[in-house]
């Protein structure tokens, strides 16, 4: 197995205080894999000291599609970079069902990420009923299409496959049908090389029945990866 992407989504489970604890022990942790980590926003600037010369890159989860302007609440994506964010994950599947995101908005995002040098990791995944309908392909040709539409070929993008069903539920996809899809996508995306990565109730058990698999680049992993103990031993 070579060294692949593993993404920490922190979403809202830890403050800062224990955003930066973590953050320690998962510098001084072994890891075979490039680390990736995505603090809720008032813990990236603390984070980021913490792991500032470590190697591992922090992340925002999200980010707003303008540069500035009457927009409460709302955060632009030069302020992250301001205070040490190299990525930004754009479309999570909470973001679309509890705000409404749509793809068109992730578009706008990405775009924007890109053109002020954040990298975006864009999620795409299916709702169960989608997938008992074998609409699978289909809807994620859909969400990729307008998410990436734009998009040069030498933008530096990441993909992040995420069955909406397998978030949190602690029912991941099986590996097996994950590598189905990750092809696919690379097969449609053929003139691109865009790292395709797995998320959706990963943990230290079975993260290495996904990462051995070639086409499958990395994990964006949320409720283990709060957990120093779990993560430590995914990264390993
Ligand atoms: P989970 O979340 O690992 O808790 O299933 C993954 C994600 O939402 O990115």
């Amino acid at each position: 197995m070579g060294r692949k992407i593993i993404i920490a989504n922190w979403k809202m489970y830890l403050g800062t205080h224990k955003a930066v604890i973590l953050a320690k022990k998962i510098r001084d942790a072994q890891k075979k894999h490039e680390v990736i980590i995505a603090p809720s926003f008032t813990a990236i600037e603390e984070v980021a000291m913490v792991l500032a010369q470590s190697g591992i890159d922090v992340c925002a989860q999200n980010m707003f599609y303008d540069d500035y302007g009457a927009y409460t609440g709302e955060i632009c994506g030069q302020d992250l970079l301001d205070i040490g964010c190299k990525y930004v994950i754009l479309g999570h599947s909470e973001r679309r069902k509890y705000f409404k995101e749509t793809y068109e908005m992730v578009n706008k995002k990405l775009l924007r990420a890109l053109k002020l040098g954040l990298k975006p990791i864009i999620c795409v995944g299916e709702e169960l009923n989608e997938r008992r309908a074998g609409k699978t392909w289909d809807i994620l040709k859909h969400q990729l299409k307008t998410a990436l539409k734009g998009i040069k070929k030498s933008d530096e993008i990441i993909i992040a496959y995420e069955p909406i069903w397998a978030i949190g539920t602690g029912h991941p996809e099986t590996p097996k049908d994950a590598e189905k899809i990750h092809k696919a996508i690379k097969k449609f995306f053929l003139d691109r090389n865009d790292k395709v990565v797995y998320g959706g109730s990963i943990d230290e058990n079975n993260a290495k029945n996904f990462l051995k698999i070639s086409d499958i680049d990395g994990l964006l992993v949320g409720g283990a990866s709060a957990n120093s103990d779990k993560f430590s031993k995914i990264i390993k």
